[in-house]
């Protein structure tokens, strides 16, 4: 599937999608936990999801801001020809339709609840199944000048960082390709 022309839309209307490294680590991530069902967590113009399913993965995939849900439906009407994404136009917060389980959860979506998808939607992992969070580093900005508000945000993926390292149900490793990953298994 050649994705470049999504890729160009991109970079052209500044919409943040998955970094080439961080698409070569989830590729990698899902071979080798042999992941058929993924689900993810803020779809933009549905980039992350046409790639997975390339990979051969079948993908649900929620986005909640209506011009990106509209041209993610028109870019998997162009290239998902196998059928394989599902795009979800909902806020993936209050979202409560997911009817199945999945090997692994692909977290995309606003950087400040990361610890609330990760919570509300570790249920719908299968046993052994892998959550991927994507931007832990957050463009490593330089904290004395950002503004404010960036601060708390950096603060809070912080506070995520330390419970993701203490929670013994899940095993996580985080890597510093792309924006910064982190792969949780369920242990
Ligand atoms: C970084 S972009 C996703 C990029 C995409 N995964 C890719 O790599 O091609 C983040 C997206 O998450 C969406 N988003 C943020 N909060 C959300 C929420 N609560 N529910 C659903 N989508 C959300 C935003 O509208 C935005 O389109």
């Amino acid at each position: 599937m050649d994705l470049s022309l999504v890729k160009k839309y991109a970079k052209e209307n500044n919409v943040p999608i998955i970094l080439d490294e961080g698409l070569a680590l989830l590729k990698k991530t899902i071979e080798t936990y042999h992941v058929k069902d993924a689900l993810e967590i803020g779809s933009a113009i549905g980039y992350s999801a046409l790639s997975m399913a390339s990979f051969g993965v079948y993908v649900d995939t929620i986005e909640r801001d209506p011009r990106m849900y509209k041209v993610a439906m028109q870019n998997i009407g162009t290239y998902d020809t196998e059928k394989r994404v599902r795009l979800i136009f909902a806020d993936a917060i209050s979202y409560d339709g997911i009817d199945k389980t999945y090997d692994l959860i692909f977290i995309d979506a606003a950087k400040s609840k990361y610890h609330v998808f990760f919570d509300r939607y570790k249920k719908y992992l299968n046993k052994g199944g892998i959550i991927v969070c994507d931007n832990m580093n957050f463009h490593n900005l330089d904290r004395s000048k950002v503004t404010r508000r960036t601060r708390q945000l950096l603060e809070k993926l912080d506070t995520f960082k330390e419970e993701l390292q203490k929670n013994k149900d899940f095993e996580t490793i985080f890597y510093n390709d792309g924006d910064g990953m982190s792969v949780s298994r369920l242990l």
